[in-house]
């Protein structure tokens, strides 16, 4: 029998425990659940369906857009839009900030930020993607058109972050900064069950995951480290396991249940790390350092940095705290030569 606590009922209760709550962030997390159930429903029909490939678009970060990718953001956009709690998007899919406020003229006090695909070059090979968001107070007047600083915000002020996994099952995970806990669709019924409550990492892990292809232009801190966890030390579990699936919802999962490194350091190709930090990095950050891990650009907190572009990348280094501060160790003690 599976536990039959549903996230409804869930987000109801986890809203008892905050006495000031409106009850404004439970109905904005239920209309991303109804998103993702939408989404959820394209990407299981997506061979069957003339929605994958390529949308024969680029997005303002020069990638490929794929349907996919279009048709979430819009699912997630509009989801939004219909409630009144949202003032304002920003999406990888969409070059500048979408302001519901100007358009729909609302009194909402909720920005949010998202990659309504991740992992999206997946899609068409059956490989499980995910969706990131990452929930904050404006910091402008309500009523008033949202303003960048809305979005530019640091990540430690964020109100609640989540994703979904579009898997062998279908999982949402979320945080409010009171633990994170996951729920797993259960399509018979449509519905999204407590299947991970209270969900915490490893502290130590032995999985480290890294598109090893680009290895050639990696920081030597991160050469270094990559020979130490391939080398054979049967006391300490080494060598690790290498696993790379190319979805960082994916990858980011499976090394918070099981302990494990995610690695995406600056590249040939990416001077600055592929990943964005308003809405892949800070939303990842939160989440794992309330699961009891660490996220780092390999020399701070990801969650401190001051976002100053929307669209801005970091090197992401996510996951067991020991595995993260011992990347950051080799990375103090082998600097790249200027
Ligand atoms: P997106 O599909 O949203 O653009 O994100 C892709 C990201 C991330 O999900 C993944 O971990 C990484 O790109 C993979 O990059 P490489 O193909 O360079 O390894
Ligand atoms: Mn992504
Ligand atoms: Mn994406």
């Amino acid at each position: 029998m599976y536990n039959i606590r549903t996230l409804g009922e869930f987000i109801i209760e986890k809203q008892q425990d905050y006495p000031h709550a409106s009850g404004e962030l439970s109905s904005l997390l239920s209309s991303i659940r109804l998103a993702a159930k939408i989404v959820n429903k394209a990407v299981n029909k997506a061979g069957l369906v003339n929605i994958a490939g390529a949308f024969g678009s680029e997005n303002i970060q020069g990638e490929q857009q794929q349907k996919l990718d279009v048709y979430a953001n819009e699912k997630f956009k509009s989801a939004m839009a219909a409630r009144d709690q949202v003032c304002g998007v920003a999406s990888e899919e969409e070059n500048d900030v979408v302001d519901f406020e100007k358009a729909l003229g609302r009194n909402a006090k909720y920005v949010i930020l998202m990659d309504p695909l991740d992992g999206s070059s997946n899609i068409d090979v059956n490989v499980s993607v995910g969706t990131i968001f990452s929930i904050y107070h404006r910091i402008s007047p309500i009523g008033k058109p949202t303003t960048i600083e809305d979005f530019l915000q640091l990540g430690n002020k964020q109100i609640a972050a989540g994703y979904i996994i579009y898997g062998s099952s279908t999982m949402l995970v979320y945080t409010t900064g009171n633990g994170v806990h996951g729920f797993t669709y259960d399509p018979s019924i449509g519905v999204f069950c407590l299947s991970h409550e209270s969900i915490i990492i490893p502290q130590n892990g032995n999985i480290y995951s890294i598109n090893e292809g680009n290895y050639i232009k990696f920081p030597l801190g991160v050469k270094k480290y990559l020979k130490y966890c391939q080398k054979y030390v049967p006391d300490e579990n080494r060598p690790y396991i290498s696993r790379y699936i190319g979805s960082l919802v994916s990858d980011f999962h499976r090394n918070m249940l099981k302990g494990g490194i995610y690695l995406y350091p600056s590249t040939a190709v990416y001077p600055n790390g592929k990943l964005r930090l308003l809405y892949e990095c800070n939303p990842m950050s939160f989440i794992i350092e309330q699961a009891g891990g660490t996220a780092s650009d390999g020399r701070q907190r990801i969650l401190d940095i001051q976002p100053t572009e929307l669209h801005q990348r970091v090197p992401f280094f996510v996951g067991s705290p020991n595995m993260v501060d011992k990347v950051e160790t080799f990375l103090k003690q082998f600097p790249d030569q200027e």
